[in-house]
């Protein structure tokens, strides 16, 4: 083969599909418009559109014809090996999961059904998929596994940060359901080949966040003047990650990771509740100066703890720094502060996330998966 032919090939690979999934979440929305605004290949983004999937993340790329958006389960043993077979993705991005601890704790099903289930399904259909494949489509794929720093379980204060051999001792109905999804991916790379990678981030923050979540759910809370609900002593600690420099991370993996390896995400930000409460307050004071709220601080509740709230995550990241040369850009109070300038700058998509505004836009767009299908099938 001749070096243009050589070329020529590779340039075909690089402008195959990605397939994302859960790409209308809070990380898999920045993902997808990262993706798109730095110039990589096109993406297929499968999306159930549950509570926390929202499409009006994503309005701004819903014409790019480098886009396509499939309403859809990840469990749907049908529809998967459809799309696989018809977009031919060159690497699948697995976000799509229940991904509230709370919520896990008042119904754990959805996150068994999603997590484990759906991560099955996927798993399955790939491993089809990739057995068709030959050349340089086949050396080239990837199934990139987005999981949690929560599968290691709980530190003590003094304790080493997570390292990629840390035990797995998940706590919570999600941090187990995600375990579980791990152990799949691994099996599924050791005994089938499949050419998976599996990562597990630290706490994200920034744009885009369902305001369940501790920081936009205290950023929206203070702005309204209600309860800042503190769990318990507020003295917990998260290991705090801008949620581009995961999308950067999953990039890198994605381009760069070892088959079968596990890399460990984080930004080195270890804060407890109570201070990043205290410095979302403080950032409110000083951004909202005619508040009549201020000083925010004095919304702080403190309320009954999480049953089994873990004290403390801390990430080892090294080896993605030492192996594949990531770095986190932004520290925390960079990213902090400009993800609270988002929230300001985006009531609305606040407004209509909290009252329930989007669904009503999902029901209107997409009545149903079939409806949202055809209209992939469409483009
Ligand atoms: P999210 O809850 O904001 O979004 C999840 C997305 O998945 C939504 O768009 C939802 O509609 C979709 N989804 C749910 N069930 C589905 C199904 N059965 N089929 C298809 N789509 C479905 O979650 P997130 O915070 O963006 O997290 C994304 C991934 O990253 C998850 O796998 C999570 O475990 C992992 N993760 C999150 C964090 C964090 O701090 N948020 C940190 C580390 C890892
Ligand atoms: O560590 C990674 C994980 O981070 C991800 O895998 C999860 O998907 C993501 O939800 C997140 O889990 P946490 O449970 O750490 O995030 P949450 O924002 O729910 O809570 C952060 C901390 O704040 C936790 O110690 C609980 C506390 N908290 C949370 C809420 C919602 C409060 O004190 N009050 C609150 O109202």
């Amino acid at each position: 083969m001749s070096f243009n032919q050589k070329s020529e090939e590779n340039a075909e690979t690089r402008t195959a599909p990605i397939l994302v999934t859960g790409g209308a979440g809070f990380i898999g929305s920045n993902f997808v418009l990262d993706w798109l605004a730095t110039g990589n290949s096109p993406i297929v983004n499968l999306d159930k559109l549950t509570y926390a999937g929202n499409p009006e993340n994503l309005a701004a790329v819903e014409d790019n014809p480098g886009y396509t958006f499939v309403q859809g389960d990840i469990c749907d043993a049908k529809l998967v090996p459809r799309l696989l077979e018809k977009h031919r993705p060159r690497a699948i991005v697995h976000f799509a999961a229940e991904s509230h601890v709370d919520r896990s704790i008042h119904g754990p099903e959805a996150f068994l059904r999603t997590n484990i289930d759906g991560t099955f399904t996927l798993l399955q259909a790939a491993r089809t998929y990739y057995a068709s494949l030959t050349g340089e489509e086949r050396e080239h794929f990837r199934f990139l596994h987005v999981s949690t720093d929560e599968v290691y379980g709980t530190l003590a204060p003094n304790d080493p940060a997570f390292h990629e051999d840390t035990p797995y001792s998940p706590n919570s109905p999600y941090a187990a359901s995600k375990a579980a999804s791990d152990h799949l991916v691994r099996a599924w790379v050791h005994t089938y080949g499949l050419p998976a990678i599996i990562t597990n981030c630290s706490n994200n923050y920034g744009p885009y966040q369902f305001p369940e979540k501790l920081i936009p759910l205290m950023i929206a809370n203070a702005l309204k003047g209600k309860p800042l609900p503190v769990y318990g002593d507020g003295q917990q600690v998260r290991d705090w990650l801008f949620v581009l420099d995961h999308c950067r991370a999953l990039r890198t993996v994605l381009n760069q990771g070892r088959i079968g390896e596990t890399y460990n995400i984080g930004g080195n930000n270890q804060r407890a509740n109570l201070d990043v409460v205290h410095t979302l307050c403080a950032l409110l004071d000083e951004l909202v100066p005619a508040s009549p709220h201020k000083p925010h601080a004095q919304l702080i509740t403190y309320v009954q703890d999480r049953p089994g709230h873990d004290r403390r995550y801390a990430i080892d990241a090294r080896k993605i720094q030492g192996d594949l040369n990531w770095f986190p850009e932004e520290s925390f109070e960079t990213g902090l502060r400009k993800t609270v300038e988002w929230y300001l700058a985006n009531a609305t998509w606040v407004e209509h996330v909290t009252s329930g505004a989007y669904q009503h836009w999902v029901t209107q767009n997409y009545s149903g998966r079939e409806a949202a299908v055809s209209a992939e099938g469409a483009r």
